[in-house]
């Protein structure tokens, strides 16, 4: 196959990070958009991933408890337990689709961790909570703007705990990041975006964004 192992997928200008690398990262794939960031697919643990932010799904009060938080939890230990109870404190609950940043643990690779508060698959409600995470991702995306971010990591958002199958969750999140650029290009509006990170874990999301992409080549 095309895929390949880099070693690091980030420019080295990062400030007080600079001497770190991503860790065991498979490439799968990476474009440039119209408007000129890098959309990037990655297999990786969002933990090893060096970026200005990463995101973590949560619910409404910022528990670290989904399959990312916890290996945020793991990675960063009580000090990102503190930076999250402090954000909490701080913001109030978090309503559904929104998100807001904390700083990260001076250990993890990140800079800044963006938890959302991510929709829950309900086979009753499928096209609402659809709309919900490309909402979710909007918010993730304008969040990151605002911070004049110029990476961000987002993980396959509502796939774990929240149980969105896994190409529903690949298909909507891909989208929701073409379609917020393209209506940024529309609106000839400005992103300190430089790219984005769309980071795959688990075989099956592999194994999905892999056929969506071959479909996708071969139509
Ligand atoms: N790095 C990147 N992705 C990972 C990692 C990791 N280390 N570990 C798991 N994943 C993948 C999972 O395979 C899944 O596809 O991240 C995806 C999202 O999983 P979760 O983090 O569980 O997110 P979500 O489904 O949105 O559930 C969040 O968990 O904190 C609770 O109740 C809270 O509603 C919230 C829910």
């Amino acid at each position: 196959t095309s895929q390949k192992k880099v070693a690091s997928i980030n420019k080295e200008e990062n400030t007080n990070k600079e001497d770190k690398q991503s860790k065991n990262v498979t490439l799968l794939n990476e474009r440039t958009l119209p408007t000129g960031q890098k959309l990037t697919v990655i297999q990786a643990d969002i933990t090893n991933v060096v970026a200005d932010a990463i995101v973590h799904p949560t619910n409404n009060s910022f528990y670290l408890g989904g399959e990312v938080g916890s290996a945020i939890a793991r990675a960063g230990g009580q000090e990102v337990r503190n930076l999250v109870n402090e954000l909490s404190r701080s913001h109030g609950n978090l309503g559904v689709c929104s998100a807001a940043m904390s700083a990260s643990a001076k250990n993890m690779l990140s800079k800044n961790i963006i938890h959302v508060y991510s929709p829950s698959w309900d086979t009753m409600q499928q096209v609402e909570r659809i709309d919900d995470l490309t909402k979710a991702v909007e918010n993730i995306l304008t969040l990151s703007e605002t911070n004049k971010l110029q990476t961000v990591a987002l993980p396959s958002i509502s796939s774990g705990a929240n149980g969105f199958p896994k190409q529903v969750a690949a298909q909507t999140i891909l989208r929701a990041i073409n379609n917020h650029f393209k209506s940024l290009d529309a609106t000839k509006s400005k992103s300190s975006l430089e790219q984005v990170i769309f980071v795959l874990f688990d075989t099956e999301s592999v194994n999905v964004y892999t056929k969506m992409s071959s479909e996708r080549e071969a139509n």
